[in-house]
């Protein structure tokens, strides 16, 4: 039976969510970069549709994100988008318990774009609208077609965001640690585009990485003074010396992305698995675009065999979407309805 509720006063509480006795069909919208997604989620973890459509064809044009255009290009997918949601689901807007989108943090055009639309999908189907937060759904990707509850520690890694946190509860996730510079998506891409490479290049960068010898170049870690914090700024610019190094003759491009690959992900690694060990917790998640990343998934799921679980949101939930708000929208329940709520940015 599919839980029935009206659009509540403003301030009242809406109760979706685990502890609720009854199926919640929560239908999300991102649109917080160059990702217009749309997706039903069942209880916060079967995913009933997932409808993306990249703008990254069009931006990779100006070697990066214009938000301008991407405020543009969302407006223009959104409608096709929510309609194709509902239907490859097979659900009846009327049949909706409440309708969520990113509020932040992201561009500030593009999310006014979700959050409008989400918003005026409550209003006519008389349900209500929750706000998410981008980086709890990151997390909560991990709920997606999985079995995974917490307590877990999970590694965050983003075009925008690096950080470790404590998963204490469903609705509760505390911050451990976090990049004191560059994201880790910002690394790669920054170094990629120094190796000629075209946005966003942190997944070439890792394919190149696969082919190459990463005991070809060492990059030293960055030293830094918070226990779960990190540091990327300085590997890149440790990266444009080594490039300008080769004074115009042919750069070892898979040699210097294994080595930067392999710098990285154990970086991550290492932080990580000592905050895991620190709490006594055996659990660990990764989260966000970065969670793709071959050498990074490789180093974390060998750890399977010490005692550890280790969860990773599947790739097409790993980037971007749509389905990974819809479960954040449900886990971190409880929430007023927030039709008055502003997007806002990083
Ligand atoms: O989570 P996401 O889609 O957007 C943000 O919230 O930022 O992450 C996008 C980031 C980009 O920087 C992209 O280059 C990076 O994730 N990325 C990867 C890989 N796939 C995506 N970085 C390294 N290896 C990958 N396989
Ligand atoms: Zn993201």
């Amino acid at each position: 039976m599919i839980k029935e509720f009206k659009k509540p006063l403003s301030g009242q509480k809406v109760f979706i969510g685990p502890s609720s006795k009854e199926d919640c069909l929560v239908f999300g919208i991102e649109t917080s970069c160059d990702e217009t997604s749309a997706s039903i989620v069942l209880n916060g973890r079967k995913v009933l549709s997932n409808v993306i459509s990249s703008q990254i064809d069009t931006h990779k044009i100006y070697g990066g994100v214009v938000p301008e255009v991407a405020a543009r290009m969302h407006l223009e997918a959104i409608n096709g988008v929510i309609g194709e949601a509902a239907e490859t689901a097979g659900i009846e807007m009327q049949n909706i318990t409440a309708f969520c989108s990113t509020a932040g943090p992201g561009l500030v055009g593009a999310l006014l774009v979700g959050t409008n639309a989400a918003k005026t999908l409550s209003m006519i189907y008389d349900k209500p609208f929750i706000a998410v937060n981008h980086l709890n759904a990151h997390v909560c990707a991990n709920y997606l077609n999985t079995d995974l509850e917490p307590p877990f520690i999970c590694l965050l890694i983003s075009g925008g965001h690096t950080m470790i946190m404590k998963v204490n509860d469903y609705n509760n996730q505390e911050i451990l640690g976090e990049t004191l510079d560059d994201a880790v998506g910002e690394a790669y891409d920054k170094t990629a585009r120094l190796l000629g490479l075209s946005y966003p290049g942190g997944i070439q960068l890792d394919k190149l990485a696969q082919s190459g010898d990463k005991s070809k170049f060492k990059f030293t870690e960055a030293k830094t003074d918070g226990n779960y914090d990190f540091s990327f700024s300085g590997l890149k610019t440790a990266a444009l010396r080594l490039i300008k190094s080769f004074d115009g003759g042919s750069i070892p491009i898979e040699d210097i992305s294994a080595a930067f690959q392999e710098n990285v992900s154990e970086t991550l690694f290492k932080k990580t698995l000592r905050a895991a060990n620190d709490f006594g917790i055996n659990k660990i998640a990764l989260a966000g675009g970065v969670a793709a990343n071959f050498e990074i998934r490789r180093k974390f799921f060998d750890l399977s065999e010490k005692g550890f679980k280790v969860y990773a949101p599947e790739i097409k939930f790993c980037t971007d979407n749509a389905a990974m708000v819809a479960s954040s929208a449900y886990f971190l329940s409880g929430i007023s309805d927030e039709l008055d709520i502003e997007v806002f940015s990083r």
